[in-house]
């Protein structure tokens, strides 16, 4: 793809250790001066000078272009830009709110927001793709109230044999925290039970800042890791036992979300990755509890919380 216009920098949204997500604006050549413009995000790259020129080797970039679904982020536009030594991959998408940024104002939108998700992680499961990225700061609502999955940066084809070093730790499955090498579409389920979870809590269900104390978290919710509660587990490469004498917290901590809600979390955060649902026995389990549309209330949240952020911290970049 070639970039046809000119953008200005309104504002950096986002600083990661793999590039930036900034608001711009963008004209084209043809544009009056004072149209009206409607911001759009940038998500730009470093690229090393060693990296081929064209982009279709990165990894976003080839399942965004690849993937075509309601419920996972469209690209706009593709393209590299280069400064002296500098080398960047542009990637363009419309503006959408981050769910971690509206969790608290969901009123009763969760579980319209979750079935959409399982829409999008059952596409890719049933073409043999792993997001490995499940996490509320990864899933946006736009200003129309549709619910996306973004951010592949880590995505992959199921492979024999594949890093366990992935997923953002405090969504981290268990047999990935052991090193298992050989996952499945169940790491994936881990992520959307604790991203539920948390947008019913608005907290994160794993907060440890190191590996050890989340698997000590998930020890205390779930009950000692070993191979009482788990068979095989001692197999696993970097297994390490932990022990819970207390009861464990998941009833205490899922006891007020609605009934159904419960069950369903409970067959999500499975020790055993093979006792976890698949995802299509999850939106099999969500069509029958007849989830309303919720489209029109998530338009208008999404619609607040982006107008209140531009409008508070405008600054255009040069
Ligand atoms: N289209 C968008 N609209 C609004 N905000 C966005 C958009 N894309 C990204 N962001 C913001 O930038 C953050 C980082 O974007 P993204 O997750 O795509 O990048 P990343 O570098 O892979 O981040 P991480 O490694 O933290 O997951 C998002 O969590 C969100 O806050
Ligand atoms: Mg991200």
């Amino acid at each position: 793809m070639q970039q046809n216009y000119s953008y200005t920098k309104i504002k950096c949204l986002f600083k990661g250790y793999a590039g930036k997500v900034y608001l711009i604006e963008k004209r084209t050549e043809n544009d009056p001066p004072n149209k009206q413009i409607v911001p759009i995000v940038l998500k730009r790259y470093y690229r090393k000078a060693s990296d081929p020129e064209n982009h279709t080797n990165l990894i976003e970039y080839k399942f965004l272009t690849q993937l075509q679904h309601p419920n996972i982020i469209n690209i706009i536009d593709a393209f590299t830009e280069q400064y002296e030594y500098k080398k960047y991959l542009c990637l363009t998408m419309e503006y959408m709110a981050p769910l971690h940024e509206i969790i608290g104002n969901l009123k009763d939108c969760q579980l319209y927001i979750f079935k959409e998700i399982c829409q999008a992680v059952s596409y890719l499961h049933s073409n043999n793709i792993l997001h490995r990225d499940i996490k509320p700061s990864n899933i946006f609502v736009t200003t129309q109230g549709k619910v996306k999955l973004g951010d592949f940066g880590i995505s992959t084809q199921i492979k024999q044999i594949m890093t366990p070093q992935t997923c953002t730790k405090n969504y981290r499955a268990p047999e990935l925290f052991f090193g298992l090498k050989e996952y499945d579409h169940s790491i994936d389920i881990w992520s959307l039970g604790c991203t539920l979870i948390e947008m019913y809590t608005g907290k994160m269900l794993f907060n440890g800042t190191s590996e050890i104390e989340i698997m000590s978290q998930i020890a205390e919710l779930l009950g000692s890791v070993n191979e009482q509660n788990w068979q095989g587990v001692s197999q696993l490469p970097m297994y390490l036992e932990f022990i819970n004498d207390k009861e464990p917290q998941l009833q205490k901590v899922i006891g007020k979300l609605p009934k159904q809600i419960q069950s369903l979390l409970i067959e999500l955060l499975q020790l055993n990755p093979k006792g976890r649902l698949k995802i299509n026995q999850i939106l099999f389990y969500l069509d029958e509890l007849q989830i309303p549309d919720r489209n029109r209330e998530l338009s208008s949240i999404a619609h607040n919380a982006l107008r209140d952020k531009q409008m508070n911290q405008i600054q255009i970049i040069i």
